[in-house]
């Protein structure tokens, strides 16, 4: 995810942006760069790829005295990772750094374009500078002009925004993504989209609302609200740790991922979703032209994600779909037909496996289309066309974050399957965006679920083995279930489609074997009962996940429940993954960087 740095003062500007942003590395970057004023002229400098290109490249650079600067690292989200799309993006006299996304940019693009505007990159940022340029061109004062154009874009952004026009101030505002501005003793100002950006410089530092806008100067930190009421700053002190800051406060960065599940879900979701259409600019439309079967390929967890999805692109858009687990296919002699769409899906853009079957594909003459975190991945160069999930760097090694927003991302592709082939109609696909839109909400973490699983993760801390079981969909997420068990408390655990257990693994049902049965309401709730009756009368021990009271389980860890499956769907994952790692902490293990695995699979 992208990170933002300000700085306002008589000290280098350079140093302290460059500084703020490797403390910002953490988040992940595929660019970077910084804008300064001084003495009424802007330098400016951006590089791809590592921060020490960016160091490389403003060498010989620096101020004396005042300067205002800003400066950005950049995890692609709207157009490629180049030198061109990385922030500050520039005006005629000002520059703009954004994190976030601005839902209509297309809309004010054509209009300012209309009004002689000159694009050069592909980012939806590049419009905040424009838009504010527009306004100071029709006469209106630098500091009404911001606020006008705050108020013209929709969606979630953190700005900061510097101008000759007011050369000793810097303009922000925050809707939706993170931002503090601090300051010190010597009246200097900071700015930082997280903590880490600012420890070590401030004295105190203001944690800004959604909606608030305004400036520093010198002298002043001014802040309004949404009505244009000022508002008195409230200051809070930073903590000391910059590795509790990246962390956030979380113990650890798969809990932070958990319960970042929620605003990277928005993000996923911000600009595809129109009122009974899904929109996907990033892809051809002709894409699904003469597609009359999708195969999906992946390791994994991706490759849980690629088998849930199946069942929304069959049931959803009556297509014919078959799912592959990517070190198979590459040896299995797959029988490959141009009619088929082959999706590869990857966290990482970079799994081995994943990334041969996509050139297998390729080389068998198919369209090809790679669902991914990481832009300009090798997977994201090969495909004909990339959906990227926007979940922002995943550090912990068991995979969540970027598996929620898999999931969304797929849900909407195989609704976009349905509008394309018109197997639904615009009503009922209105009715699964109103869905899609609950999933932010569902996938936040409340704190007495929490409380709840990390005292009942205590009771599972030993035995001979877990089977995690469900049906329909829910099965694939028991595979998940277990595979986010496995990983990182190294308990033997396994997914099992509720039905199978009878046919075999029945056989280890004991108090010691422990059963994770997914049982929402909304899915063949009175088959998989039945079958976990069959399991409970062997003596198993049962923990049900359901929105139902079930008398045999041991536990029961009690869901809200849904109107829909879908919404299930995402409640149950929360629980699977924060039940694995509350089990995992309390065996002592490193939740982070489990032993024996690698973030990403690069070899064979
Ligand atoms: C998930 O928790 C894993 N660590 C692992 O299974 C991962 O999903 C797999 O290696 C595929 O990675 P990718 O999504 O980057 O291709």
């Amino acid at each position: 995810m992208c990170g933002i740095v300000g700085y306002l003062g008589n000290h280098s500007s350079k140093s302290i942006l460059l500084d703020g942003l490797s403390e910002l590395e953490y988040r992940g970057y595929d660019s970077a760069g910084i804008a300064v004023l001084h003495d009424g002229e802007f330098s400016y400098f951006k590089a791809v790829g590592k921060l020490e290109n960016l160091i490389r490249k403003t060498a010989e650079f620096d101020t004396n005295g005042f300067s205002v600067g800003i400066g950005h690292t950049r995890w692609a989200t709207h157009g490629k990772p180049t030198e061109i799309n990385a922030h500050p993006h520039l005006g005629n006299s000002s520059y703009v750094v954004h994190n976030g996304i601005i839902e209509n940019y297309q809309s004010l693009k054509k209009q300012l374009t209309a009004k002689g505007k000159n694009f050069l990159s592909q980012t939806d940022t590049e419009v905040i500078v424009h838009l504010f340029e527009s306004h100071l061109e029709e006469g209106v004062a630098p500091v009404e002009a911001f606020r006008q154009t705050i108020h013209e874009i929709e969606g979630a952004y953190a700005v900061l925004l510097v101008t000759k026009s007011k050369p000793d101030t810097i303009f922000f505002a925050k809707n939706g993504s993170p931002m503090i501005v601090g300051t010190n003793e010597s009246d200097e100002k900071f700015f930082g989209s997280s903590d880490a950006a600012l420890i070590g410089n401030c004295s105190q530092v203001i944690y800004l609302e959604d909606s608030q806008l305004g400036y520093v100067t010198p002298t002043k930190i001014y802040i309004e609200n949404e009505s244009g009421e000022s508002i008195a700053p409230t200051f809070a002190h930073l903590p000391e740790s910059k590795l509790s800051a990246q962390k956030e406060g979380f113990r650890f960065f798969m809990e932070k991922e958990i319960y970042e599940q929620s605003t990277v879900i928005s993000d996923t979701l911000l600009g595809r979703l129109g009122s009974d259409t899904i929109i996907f600019d990033e892809i051809e439309p002709n894409l699904l032209e003469g597609i009359r079967e999708i195969k999906l390929c992946a390791c994994g967890t991706s490759y849980h994600a690629a088998l849930a999805s199946s069942y929304l692109f069959e049931r959803l858009g009556k297509i014919r779909t078959s799912v592959e687990i990517a070190s198979e296919l590459r040896y299995k002699e797959p029988l490959l037909t141009p009619d088929t769409l082959f999706i590869v899906i990857s966290q990482s853009g970079e799994t081995a496996d994943t990334l041969e079957t996509l050139k297998m594909a390729k080389r068998a003459g198919l369209r090809t289309l790679v669902i991914c975190n990481v832009d300009n991945s090798s997977m994201v160069r090969e495909a004909d066309g990339a959906i990227l999930t926007r979940a922002g760097i995943e550090k912990g090694v068991a995979s969540t974050k970027a598996f929620a927003t898999q999931m969304t991302v797929l849900w909407m592709f195989a609704l976009y399957v349905a509008q394309t082939n018109k197997t639904m109609t615009p009503d009922t696909i209105r009715e699964q965006i109103a869905l899609l839109r609950e999933v932010p909400s569902v996938v936040k973490v409340p704190q007495d679920l929490h409380e709840r699983l990390r005292r009942l993760s205590k009771r599972y801390l030993h035995g001979h083995g877990f089977f995690f079981i469900g049906r329909d969909i829910f099965f694939p997420l028991a595979l998940e279930g277990a595979l986010k068990l496995k990983e990182i408390s190294y308990l033997h655990a396994e997914g099992y489609p509720s039905g199978e257990m009878k046919h075999g693994p029945i056989a280890l049902a004991d108090p010691e074997l422990f059963t994770i049965a997914l049982m929402p309401s909304n899915m063949l709730y009175e088959k998989t009962k039945s079958n976990v009756e069959e399991l409970s009368a062997r003596d198993a021990t049962i923990c049900a996940i359901s929105d139902t009271p079930f008398e045999n389980a041991d536990d029961l860890i009690q869901m809200v429940g849904h109107t829909h499956y879908m919404l299930d769907f995402f409640e149950i994952m929360v629980i699977l993954q924060l039940l694995s790692m509350e089990i995992a902490i309390r065996l002592g293990n490193d939740v982070d960087m489990p032993r024996n695995l690698a973030k990403s699979v690069t070899v064979e």
